[in-house]
């Protein structure tokens, strides 16, 4: 499915801070993913829908799942600054016929420390550079909390738009209800009908 990824990771230099790297998780990655994932997960319990408490008890081994290839997971791509992984993000995509053509980003995060230097955005145009280069790809959706004003306006300019609302999404371990945003973007126009 996606040939350059399968036996080796990939390097994205173009739009980068420099010093930085973006590339494919690998298995030896998996602890360092956790406990970044971990750490922004109990920071910010508004922007994600998986609960930080339930998480911290998984095995890093677990995340085997997101590897590319695995399951729904078409890849995980990481942020480095040199041994120090910064920021992650996770493209799925479910292989049932129908639906084959739609791809989810999920699990985007940037640690604190390197927010506001453009990583976010480099991290959503590789993935989607990655994502085009599958031809049967058609659409990329992904949602974001409502109230989270950074995350909407850098999904907006990679080019994402609105196309719905889903009030009261997640419940918080406080009983706060906060809505969610639906975005999507169109990687390529509809294959005409046989
Ligand atoms: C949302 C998130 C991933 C964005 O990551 P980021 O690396 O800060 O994103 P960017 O740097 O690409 O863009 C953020 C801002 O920095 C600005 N920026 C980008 N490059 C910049 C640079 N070189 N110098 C200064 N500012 C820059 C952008 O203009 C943007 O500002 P704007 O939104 O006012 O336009 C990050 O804030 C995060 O992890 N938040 C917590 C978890 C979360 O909300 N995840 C999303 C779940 S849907």
């Amino acid at each position: 499915m996606f040939p350059a990824l399968a036996t080796h990771s990939t390097v994205f230099a173009r739009t980068l801070p420099p010093g930085l790297e973006i590339r494919l998780m690998r298995e030896s990655d998996l602890k360092a993913y956790k406990a970044l994932r971990d750490a922004m997960l109990a920071r910010h319990e508004e922007a994600f829908t998986s609960d930080a408490a339930a998480e911290r008890g998984r095995e890093a081994a677990s995340y085997r799942s997101r590897l590319s290839g695995a399951g729904h997971c078409l890849f995980t791509l990481l942020a480095w600054d040199g041994r120090q992984l910064l920021g992650a993000l996770s493209a799925e995509c479910d292989g049932r016929a129908k639906i084959r053509h739609i791809a989810h980003i999920v699990g985007m995060m940037v640690d604190e420390a390197a927010q506001g230097r453009g990583l976010g955005h480099a991290l959503m145009q590789a993935a989607l550079a990655l994502l085009a280069q599958d031809e049967a790809l058609q659409l990329v959706t992904l949602s974001v909390t409502r109230s989270n004003t950074p995350a909407r306006r850098l999904y907006e300019r990679c080019g994402f738009v609105r196309y719905g609302r889903l009030e009261g999404a997640i419940v918080l371990p406080d009983g706060r209800q906060l809505d969610k945003d639906l975005m999507v973007l169109r990687l390529r126009a509809p294959t005409p009908a046989a």
